[in-house]
């Protein structure tokens, strides 16, 4: 079959172009064959580019030659055409594309190049598996939606960069072959040919460079910068992703909070049409999660979490009793109008869930105009159903689930519970925007597998002044300067004052349970640097893909991301990752060893 060369020909307008009053002009178009219709005397093409789709009609009465060829298309081959721009008749526009008040008469016709039959369908609905998308992964990006979602990701990006390039921020690159910093997922790994047994690390992200960035007095730092880490997959994680990544320089968390807030709100009015309240509300991180049992809540809708303890303890119900004897709490969360929407068979799969997370069991009441209608009705005394109700502020048809348990167990519990409730019963607005600063993280976790403090955000946290007295008698009430900005119930950034004083950092070095040899080993240069004058300084990274995810309303990151990972980390388009020459390895001086061999 043949193909024409473009040779000389240079396009003229996009597919998106061409309105009413370009009527009569000579124009040249090139791109896919979206779709065709052949009616024997007249052929239709629907030519798409990147900014839209215009039809184009082959007449022979315009030109023979290229109505001839005109027969053999397919959708998706590439072409050129040159033809006359006309108006389309009273009654034959096409009201859903902006081009569709005219047409092109075709006077010349270049087939630039044809296709393999796609295996699927480009245009239209999705069809093919995913696995099948991602290997052709070029073909799913041709689609309209697909393509809006990059030229949106490119928008965000570029307003973030004027934004903070307005504030004065320079944006410098950080390497990607550097020493490890410890952001809680394993490292991906690059063995040195050079330096033999030595590897060097992708970086989880530039935490510690733009700290040293802050010592060499750049004052303002950004980065739009890919992160890797090598941590279990979901929806929202993927293996690398890009940050937003920010420092400041003589700046508390007020400092950084301010301009990420005036990011968002200025880049929500511009790109999303959205106007977002200030000042974004505040909650500590305490709060979130005894109401609602996450670190990130999601504010679009109620049910909060309330504590039912004190009423609980005094009932007749010996769970309740004896949960609150043992220090534990009874907590519960009220479903509006729940009563009917729930039958015994759905609140037993909610008990069996409760139970899968945690929980010993979950109790439930459903309010009816004549009292509780609940396996715990006879265990309870109507005045202290009186007070739970009115402590959850229960109306009749209201349905109020209940869990006893350690503190730690209640929340997480409910706070699923509310949010799978929320979910599967369409309670959540989909179109508002919750944003909500969560502040005073603790400083340390306890490490159950480890044995030792672990760092909650990032060994370089700065703890909060007054509760630097209490780092070495009670660490865990240590609070961090630190504060995460969520949206719609995402985590989409965090950050912190750092540690900017070498005895403090050293101090919870020590803490975390890393020797001074090993802290030399690890972070000797970050110890080093804080000798030489290091400023105060206080910085954020937002997970850039998350972001887009949200404002395009894309189920998962891999929709966002050009081209993603699956959940097992691999690249279905290059096969990656995949063996290597065994040369390369020798020259790495690495040799693979067996699976069992390794796991010993
Ligand atoms: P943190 O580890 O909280 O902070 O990361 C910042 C934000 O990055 C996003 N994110 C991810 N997105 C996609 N896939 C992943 N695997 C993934 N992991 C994290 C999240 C998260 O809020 N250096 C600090 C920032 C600082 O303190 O300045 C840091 O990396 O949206
Ligand atoms: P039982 O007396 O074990 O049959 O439990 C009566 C009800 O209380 C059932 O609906 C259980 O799911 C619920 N239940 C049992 N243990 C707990 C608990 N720790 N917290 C909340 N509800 C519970």
């Amino acid at each position: 079959m043949q193909i024409d060369s473009m040779s000389t020909w240079q396009r003229t307008h996009s597919c998106g172009k061409l309105r009413a009053s370009n009527h009569g002009e000579e124009v040249i178009l090139m791109g896919w064959v979206n779709s065709r219709r052949d009616l024997g005397q007249l052929i239709f093409i629907d030519l798409r580019d990147r900014e839209g789709i215009t039809q184009i009609v082959f007449d022979p009465q315009a030109d023979a030659e290229s109505h001839a060829k005109a027969h053999i298309l397919r959708n998706e081959w590439v072409l050129a055409v040159r033809g006359e721009v006309v108006n389309r008749l009273e009654g034959q526009e096409n009201k859903q594309i902006p081009t569709g008040g005219i047409e092109v008469r075709a006077l010349e016709l270049k087939i630039l190049n044809h296709t393999e039959t796609p295996p699927f369908q480009v245009d239209g609905a999705v069809d093919g598996s995913e696995t099948l998308r991602l290997k052709h992964r070029y073909l799913e990006l041709r689609r309209p939606q697909m393509l809006a979602t990059f030229k949106k990701r490119h928008r965000i990006a570029a307003f973030i960069r004027e934004y903070l390039n307005r504030m004065g921020f320079l944006e410098v690159e950080t390497p990607f072959l550097t020493k490890s910093t410890p952001e809680g997922a394993r490292d991906y790994l690059v063995p040195s040919r050079v330096n033999r047994g030595c590897f060097y690390a992708l970086p989880q992200s530039p935490q510690l460079f733009k700290q040293l960035l802050m010592v060499a007095g750049f004052e303002r730092y950004y980065q739009i910068v890919r992160c890797f880490r090598d941590e279990d997959l979901r929806a929202d994680r993927q293996p690398e992703f890009t940050q937003v990544d920010l420092e400041m320089s003589f700046a508390t968390e007020e400092t950084v909070m301010s301009v990420f807030e005036g990011l968002m709100i200025d880049l929500f009015q511009e790109v999303q049409g959205v106007e977002i309240p200030a000042p974004i509300g505040r909650m500590d991180y305490r709060e979130a999660m005894e109401t609602y049992g996450t670190d990130r809540p999601d504010l679009r809708f109620g049910m909060e979490i309330r504590d039912l303890t004190e009423h609980a303890r005094k009932t007749d119900f010996r769970v309740f009793r004896d949960t609150a004897a043992g220090g534990g709490v009874i907590k519960a969360i009220r479903v509006p109008g729940g009563a009917a929407a729930f039958s015994r068979k759905n609140l037993d799969e909610l008990g069996t869930l409760a139970v899968e997370w945690g929980a010993k069991g979950l109790a439930w009441a459903k309010i009816t105009p004549d009292g509780w209608q609940s396996p715990l009705d006879k265990f309870l005394k109507s005045e202290e159903k009186g007070a739970i109700n009115a402590s959850m502020e229960a109306q009749p048809g209201d349905l109020i689930l209940c869990v006893a348990h350690e503190r730690s167990i209640v929340n997480e519990v409910l706070g699923r519970m509310r949010t799978h409730i929320a979910r599967e019963r369409n309670l959540i607005p989909s179109d508002r925007w919750s944003f909500l600063w969560v502040t005073r993280f603790p400083l340390f976790e306890f490490d159950e597998a480890e044995d030792r403090l672990a760092a909650v955000h990032h060994p370089f946290t700065s703890p909060l002044e007054e509760d630097v007295a209490v780092l070495e008698t009670d660490p865990l009430a240590a609070r961090a300067r630190a504060y995460d900005l969520v949206l719609n119930g995402s985590e989409i950034g965090g950050g912190s004052v750092r540690i900017h004083r070498l005895d403090l950092q050293q101090q919870i070095f020590k803490l975390l349970g890393i020797s001074p040899e090993q802290a030399q080993a690890k972070f000797g240069f970050l110890l080093e640097a804080l000798r030489y004058g290091a400023p105060p300084h206080a910085g954020m990274a937002i997970g850039f893909d998350r972001l887009v995810a949200l404002m395009t309303g894309a189920q998962s990151l891999r929709e966002v991301i050009a081209f993603p990972k699956t959940t097992s980390a691999s690249c279905l388009l290059t096969e990656a990752p995949s063996e290597v020459d065994p040369r390369q390895l020798s020259e790495l001086g690495l040799a693979l060893v067996a699976e069992e061999e390794a796991d010993q």
